[in-house]
């Protein structure tokens, strides 16, 4: 009988001790599940909207950048240096066709855009990759990196004549 009766107490005593716990990890589990800002503002008729594209559409590019026109023609040679330098630091994250499906890209969060379809975007004037590829992900917290002091801007203008090219059909 005494024995039950210690048992008992245990057993309650676990259950009370067990109980806190059990609601935080639901807590936590709640937390998780919340969508990512990108996510919520995905439709059907809009399935692939970025958090850089959001940003746009409430802000606009920013002043510093919002007049920028590319300077360049689209020339083979342009284009050509243009593809050199994205392969060389680019294409780890988006990938040689651009379609931000490496590893590296995939792990990064928000991942690294798929620019096949950044391209046939509206939003993607000269004006917004110019402010994307000089600023990276600074202005809206992302792992994007900034190449305005490791490019020229002549060299980012080819760079983006070549992202051009990555367009899908
Ligand atoms: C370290 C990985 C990494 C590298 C290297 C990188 N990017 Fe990105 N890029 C990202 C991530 C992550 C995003 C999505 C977040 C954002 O837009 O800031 C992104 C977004 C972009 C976008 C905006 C696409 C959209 O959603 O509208 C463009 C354009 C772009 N990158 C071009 C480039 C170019 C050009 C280079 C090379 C000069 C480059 N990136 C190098 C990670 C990278």
């Amino acid at each position: 009988m005494k024995r039950f009766y210690f048992l008992t107490v245990m057993v309650f005593i676990t259950a009370v001790l067990a109980l806190p716990g059990c609601e935080k990890k639901a807590e936590e589990e709640k937390v998780e599940e919340k969508p990512e800002v990108t996510e919520e503002a995905v439709t059907e008729e809009e399935p692939y909207v970025t958090k850089r594209i959001l940003y746009v559409r409430e802000n606009g590019v920013p002043e510093d950048y919002k007049d920028k026109a590319n300077p360049l023609e689209a020339t083979e040679e342009n284009i050509e240096r243009g593809k050199e330098l994205y392969r060389t630091h680019c294409s780890m994250c988006h990938g040689k066709e651009g379609l931000g499906d490496t590893p590296a890209g995939r792990s990064l969060t928000p991942p690294a855009s798929d620019l096949s379809v950044t391209m046939g975007m509206p939003e993607a004037t000269d004006a917004y990759l110019f402010w994307t590829v000089s600023e990276g992900g600074l202005p809206i917290k992302t792992p994007m990196l900034p190449f305005k002091s490791t490019f020229s801007e002549e060299d980012r203008w080819k760079i983006i004549l070549y992202e051009k090219t990555l367009k899908a059909e």
